[in-house]
């Protein structure tokens, strides 16, 4: 076999078990092409992709114009490092900071490492502007998050199989319920070495769990009383995927800290930032941070065609519109299963709790069902299923991925 030789997708599963690490568990179906809101396997056969790549993928798979604006800068300049300025980057930056709202914008690829960048500004925020004493600031986080994979981000986490034999962990966190103000009172008003309170504006891994009305707002308030920065990540509701540009602007709340990445290129190519105002940006300072490829020409020409995407084609407005359509149709088919206990979610992030226990494989083989009816998504925790599609799907094409998937449930009615 040639390297670059046509696989089946049973050749391209053996070769991902055989020579790649085990990091994963894949459904199994192997996909070779994708244009908006449909991907293809290598056997020809079509999907609705309803998981976007963890909501990266929100303008739909290949935009046209975000590809247009990678390819032409390929061509161009791709890298030149921080070491020198690129003529991309700061049109980049202007074009972000006022789409988003801030002052100034640090640069990084993944979610992961956007987590860790708004934690270090966070830290050396309350070292300087804030004055704890040194290596005594604290971290409030809530439990259940998902935050990414370092090994600081792992430190916080209280998932067992992302945590197990990582250790030693890195110290300075507190965990609190989600949802929960006495909790982040209670904890803020003790401690006066607490720095920030980062949050998930719905907890998307965790199985999207949408919190009370009202709490991000109450959240923010408190950390305003109590001088701690209020830190949003948005690496997976941002960018129009709730219904709204950024999640937290369903509570017209302005985080201090905000983090995105994902869809931040339209799952175009890795790109994830920190915004900021200038008071709390100021403390980073040449030498501090940084990263090779964060910033680099293609990701600013990718990221600026993807977030005109988002505005011109009014993503957040056909997200809200078609989540409301989706949760109403699943309701009905709802009060008549047994099956299915609950639909939850905002704009197009949503998820439907499977009546069974958490070790059950209910989950899974229903969304194995879903696949070989020509629609993909994933159990996120045991018996949740996260159903996030791109967000230029039509009302034509949601209705017809409900009836797929009440079709399938249905076929796991006892
Ligand atoms: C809320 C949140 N933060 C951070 C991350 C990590 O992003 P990445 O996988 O790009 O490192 C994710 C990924 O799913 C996420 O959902």
């Amino acid at each position: 076999m040639a390297v670059l030789d046509q696989l089946t997708s049973q050749q391209a599963i053996d070769l991902e078990n055989k020579y790649g690490a085990h990091n994963y568990h894949p459904l199994p179906v192997v996909l070779s092409k994708g244009e908006g809101v449909y991907v293809w396997d290598v056997e020809g056969k079509k999907y609705y992709d309803f998981l976007s790549a963890y909501s990266a993928v929100n303008q739909g798979h290949c935009h046209p114009k975000i590809v247009d604006a990678m390819v032409s800068q390929a061509k161009t300049l791709t890298l030149t490092s921080r070491a020198f300025y690129n003529d991309m980057l700061g049109k980049y930056e202007k074009f972000a900071c006022e789409f988003f709202g801030f002052d100034k914008l640090l640069p990084m690829n993944t979610g992961a490492e956007a987590v860790e960048t708004a934690l270090k500004i966070c830290r050396k925020w309350a070292y300087e502007v804030k004055g704890i004493d040194e290596n005594e600031a604290e971290i409030v986080v809530c439990e259940n998050n998902f935050h990414g994979r370092t090994t600081t981000i792992i430190s916080f986490s209280n998932d067992p199989v992302a945590r197990k034999n990582f250790g030693p962990y890195t110290k300075g966190f507190i965990k609190i319920e989600y949802d929960n103000l006495e909790a982040l009172e209670a904890e803020l008003k003790s401690n006066p070495n607490i720095a920030g309170f980062l949050a998930e504006p719905i907890q998307g891994e965790a199985g999207v769990y949408v919190p009370s009305e009202g709490y991000l707002t109450k959240a923010k308030a408190l950390c305003e009383k109590y001088n701690v920065l209020f830190i949003a990540d948005e690496v997976q509701t941002g960018i129009a995927r709730t219904g709204q540009l950024l999640a937290v602007d369903h509570e017209n709340v302005k985080p201090d800290l905000l983090i995105l990445g994902k869809a931040l290129s339209g799952g175009a190519y890795p790109v994830s930032a920190v915004l900021a105002n200038d008071d709390i940006m100021k403390v980073i300072t040449p030498g501090n941070h940084g990263s090779t490829f964060g910033g680099n020409p293609i990701a600013a020409a990718v990221a600026i065609a993807a977030l005109e995407v988002v505005r011109d084609e009014k993503l957040a407005e056909n997200a809200e519109k078609l989540g409301k359509l989706f949760r109403g149709e699943l309701n009905k088919y709802i009060e008549t299963s047994d099956l299915v206990s609950l639909v939850r979610g905002k704009g197009l992030l949503n998820a439907i709790v499977i009546n069974d226990d958490e070790e059950s494989e209910t989950a899974w083989n229903i969304c194995l069902a879903l696949r070989d009816n020509g629609l993909l998504a994933k159990p996120t925790h045991g018996n949740i299923i996260r159903f996030a599609p791109p967000l230029v799907m039509t009302e034509e094409q949601l209705l017809d991925c409900v009836s797929i998937i009440v079709k399938t449930l249905k076929q796991f009615e006892a």
